[in-house]
């Protein structure tokens, strides 16, 4: 830990942080996992560990995002025909406070206009183009609601909500997703994760029984912290990058309860080795390429 500790430093009076940095969060998830296993987990979150349909899942980041216009309607609809268990999506507010599904600050990469979400209301963000910019796609896209994403999931289908921030602008997040959850996301399986501890605190105190993933990123300073939240937020998973987890990551998370959902999966080969470790889903951008992997080829 100490060599890993003068690394990181020397590393970052370099300008260079990931290095350094992926075995220090991998100590302390790891350290964070075996607090869980001597008994500190709340009860809260062991009732959900019955929560996800059984085996390993396909999940397709942002939906469908290799071959569709990320984290739209028609996005989520390519995952699901091409194999996933289902999505996972980003959230964030509107400028009347409705939980919108986009991945940046901005609408300035993934629409035709410039600036914030919160420079806009829920039905503008709707009619906004989010499908040129991918190029060939053969239905307009606007930026969906979160309620118009669950409403239009089958039953059954898993839905990873991430939630963006935390920023001023998006005070209340947590309880506005909380609250259209409760009204959409019955006849399915959610989980919401954050990079942000303090949000999925909210999560927990506004609903106990929706399940909890922490997520882990190795190239900032932001997850040292995310790590050892897991204990303290009896979380339900974690969520680490493919370079994080290897069979003593997994044997400890398993070990405390946690599932694994991994996401930055390198290609297919790393996919299978990540099933042969015995993660319990996989967030990947080509789901068609991944879905043979789970008998789930269409
Ligand atoms: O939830 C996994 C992954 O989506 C986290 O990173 O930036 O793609 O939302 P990002
Ligand atoms: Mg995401």
């Amino acid at each position: 830990m100490t060599s890993t500790l003068s690394r990181l430093v020397k590393g970052a009076l370099r300008g260079r942080w990931s290095a350094p940095i992926d075995p220090l969060l991998r100590q302390v998830a790891l350290r964070s996992t075996a607090l869980i296993s001597r008994g500190r987990s709340s009860p809260l979150a062991r009732d959900t560990l019955g929560h996800f349909p059984p085996g390993p899942l396909l999940l397709g980041h942002r939906g469908a995002k290799a071959r569709a216009p990320e984290n739209t309607l028609g996005a989520f609809q390519a995952a699901l025909d091409d194999g996933g268990h289902g999505v996972e999506l980003d959230v964030t507010l509107s400028g009347d406070s409705v939980p919108m599904v986009l991945h940046d600050d901005t609408l300035d990469r993934t629409t035709d206009v410039f600036g914030k979400p919160s420079d806009f209301d829920a039905d503008e963000l709707g009619e906004l183009d989010a499908a040129s910019w991918f190029g060939a796609w053969p239905r307009p896209e606007g930026i969906p609601r979160l309620e118009d994403v669950l409403r239009a999931m089958p039953d059954g289908a898993v839905v990873n909500v991430e939630l963006k921030g935390p920023s001023p602008a998006w005070v209340g997040l947590e309880r506005r997703v909380v609250d259209v959850i409760r009204a959409h996301g019955a006849r399915m399986h959610i989980i919401v994760s954050s990079f942000h501890p303090a949000q999925l605190l909210e999560v927990r105190r506004l609903a106990p029984r929706i399940p909890i993933g922490v997520l882990l990123w190795p190239e900032a300073l932001l997850p040292l912290r995310t790590a050892w939240a897991v204990p303290l937020l009896g979380a339900d998973a974690v969520h680490p990058p493919s370079s994080l987890v290897d069979q003593t990551f997994v044997n400890a998370a398993h070990a405390a309860g946690l599932r694994v959902h991994v996401w930055n999966v390198a290609d297919l080969n790393d996919a299978r080795r990540l099933l042969n470790l015995g993660v319990d889903a996989l967030i990947v951008d080509d789901v068609a390429a991944h879905a043979p992997l789970f008998g789930r080829a269409r």
